[in-house]
């Protein structure tokens, strides 16, 4: 049996960071293969909130696929992959892939982890949201994917954006079976 395959769409909401970590945990995972789709949208947003170039966010990936490319294998079913986590996932994406309109690789891949029944986790980012796009998630959510809006959480006694940040996406990996380094759970240890 390979590796285990995960798929990491990051779009272009607010959030860079948070797919960053993402990114740089999974590597500690040697039984599991990166797949990484950045969006158009995604490489613009992160020249604006991290110092990384577009290659560089590609380069912690095991494989990247350009979001055009609808040939590639995560555009297929018959590719096994144990799912995906788009983080951050946009309105634009969102809408997207709750409408089943499948016009780049992303919201493809996303597509086939809903009808392959596979684990989809939307790290969606917009605030305020209007009716639609609370629609979406709730039609998404209907749909089996795990709505998980990056959001700001206390109770774990974050001492900088880095660790918020971290908690984030450790709650995306969490939904994957994967531990975080350091990940501090309610009732454990010293919370
Ligand atoms: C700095 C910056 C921050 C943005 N933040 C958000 C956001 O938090 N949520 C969102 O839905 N769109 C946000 N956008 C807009 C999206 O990038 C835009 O709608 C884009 O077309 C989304 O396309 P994509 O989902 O294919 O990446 C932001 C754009 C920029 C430049």
């Amino acid at each position: 049996m390979g590796k285990k395959r995960i798929i990491v769409g990051v779009s272009g909401a607010s959030g860079m960071p948070v797919a960053v970590a993402l990114l740089e945990t999974l590597r500690i995972f040697p039984d599991w293969e990166t797949h990484l789709i950045l969006s158009r949208g995604a490489e613009q947003t992160l020249r604006y909130e991290t110092d990384l170039t577009p290659d560089a966010l590609r380069a912690l990936a095991d494989y990247s696929h350009d979001p055009e490319d609808g040939g590639a294998s995560v555009a297929s079913g018959t590719f096994r992959t144990e799912g995906m986590a788009v983080a951050p996932c946009s309105m634009k994406s969102l809408a997207g892939i709750a409408c089943g309109y499948a016009d780049n690789l992303l919201l493809r891949a996303a597509d086939v982890c809903l009808k392959e029944r596979r684990l989809l986790v939307l790290g969606v980012r917009e605030t305020p949201l209007h009716a639609a796009h609370l629609a979406n998630m709730r039609r998404l959510a209907g749909m089996g994917a795990v709505i998980m809006p990056l959001m700001m959480s206390f109770y774990s006694r974050p001492r900088c954006i880095e660790d918020m940040t971290r908690h984030m996406a450790g709650k995306i990996l969490d939904a994957f079976g994967l531990e975080m380094p350091g990940f501090r759970r309610w009732g454990e240890g010293d919370l």
